[in-house]
């Protein structure tokens, strides 16, 4: 497994530190200070672990008890993948680079991480070589971690997107980046029109409805959402109304809205059996209802726990009698969802007549961060929804 040969001609042995409470942190102050805590910080720390000449034969002995076995105690790594991992780089007919990023480069121990590693290809070979070689995919510790740590990216979302933006937030927010002008769910210009989010969280929603001329209101159960959603109205400068109520019932009288929305909101947390008769009721006749939620396909599909994957093939549960759901890794959160033909029913019953229903999938090519959701298989169903319905007159 190892090249004796190229051990011969390139390989010279060191032996470093190998009591663990010793290594520390690897930089010691000048003069012994900051070895002990009680001495407080030294004023110039070096890097201490220079080595001492050793050989091939007192690296076998010192690593002859960590077979596959102990190994995979300490680690907790299958012994399988171990061997198979140690089959791959002792190959030498075929080539191996191993590549990491900053869970190695920033981690307190982060040298001899990598030391271990280039070791590795060291022993084997396998270095400088075309389709060979140990290779770091994050250099400097200040390039990503740091600048993250001290939140200097706190306000980026992805594609040079901020969070201030209240229109790149919603688009970061959906489950495949699907922009508002790809759909066309919001009417241009709401001028006059007295507006409603129900269960508005953050509220970017409603900003969206009183930016395009609407008199927005946002409705909330959750205090701190609505502490968020005033926090967000300060920085843009832009104030409506935020209310704190149940989509289940709402603190407005009778025809009170000429539209209403819900992205995630009441409409997902809300049971449809009180929620949508109680927009229905503040709502004026001929008013738009517009409500987001995920799909019954990607319901149906999710295994039960997030660690088991996303979204499958298989149906997991029936798809009669679907109303409550509740996950096993979300305690204490209870989801609504109903069969198509039982919402259409709820809906009609209600005066609402269906526009349209906008099943959305991925886009070729999209990414998510949520990782119950896959992007191939939302090529062939959708993940979520969008109800576009209207009281009657
Ligand atoms: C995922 S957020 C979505 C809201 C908004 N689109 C956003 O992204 O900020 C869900 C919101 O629904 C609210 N909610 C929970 N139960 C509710 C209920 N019964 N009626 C109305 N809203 C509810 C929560 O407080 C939360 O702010």
């Amino acid at each position: 497994m190892i090249s004796e040969a190229f051990l011969r001609e390139n390989v010279i042995f060191k032996r470093g530190i190998e009591d663990i409470e010793q290594i520390g942190f690897g930089s010691w102050g000048e003069d012994g200070l900051g070895l002990d805590p009680s001495d407080g910080p030294a004023p110039h720390y070096r890097f201490k672990d220079q080595g001492r000449d050793a050989s091939l034969a007192e690296l076998e002995e010192f690593l002859a008890d960590y077979t596959p076995e102990r190994v995979s105690e300490i680690s907790g790594v299958p012994v399988g993948q171990i061997r198979a991992l140690a089959q791959m780089y002792g190959d030498q007919s075929r080539g191996t680079v191993s590549t990491w990023c900053m869970g190695v480069n920033q981690h307190v121990r982060g040298t001899w991480m990598n030391n271990l590693i280039t070791d590795l290809h060291l022993i084997t070979g396998k270095i400088s070589r075309p389709g060979a070689n140990p290779f770091s995919l994050t250099g400097q510790p200040s390039a990503c971690g740091t600048v993250r740590e001290v939140g200097t990216l706190a306000h980026r979302l992805p594609a040079d997107m901020v969070v201030a933006n209240p229109e790149h937030r919603a688009i970061a927010e959906g489950i495949w980046g699907i922009p508002e002008t790809d759909v066309s769910l919001l009417p241009a210009d709401l001028s006059g029109q007295r507006c409603i989010e129900l269960g508005c969280g953050t509220a970017y929603v409603s900003a969206w409805l009183a930016r395009r001329g609407g008199e927005a209101f946002g409705l909330d159960p959750t205090p701190n959402q609505l502490a968020t959603a005033r926090a967000m109205q300060q920085r843009h400068e832009l104030a409506f109304p935020l209310v704190e109520g149940f989509g289940e019932r709402l603190p407005f009288p009778d025809d009170s809205f000429d539209f209403a929305i819900s992205e995630y909101g009441a409409a997902l947390w809300s049971d449809p059996y009180l929620w949508i008769p109680e927009a229905a009721r503040v709502l004026r006749p001929g008013a738009a209802l517009v409500f987001l939620t995920n799909s019954p396909f990607a319901i149906l599909c999710s295994p039960d726990h997030e660690a088991d994957g996303p979204t499958t093939d298989q149906l997991q549960r029936p798809y009669f009698g679907m109303h409550r759901i509740t996950w096993p890794d979300s305690v204490g959160e209870t989801e609504f969802h109903l069969p198509h033909g039982k919402l259409i029913e709820v809906l009609r019953s209600n005066g609402f007549a269906i526009e349209r229903l906008v099943e959305l999938g991925a886009p070729a090519g999209a990414t998510t961060r949520y990782l119950w959701a896959d992007a191939d298989w939302a090529q062939s169903w959708p993940t979520e929804e969008v109800w576009c319905v209207r009281l009657e007159t």
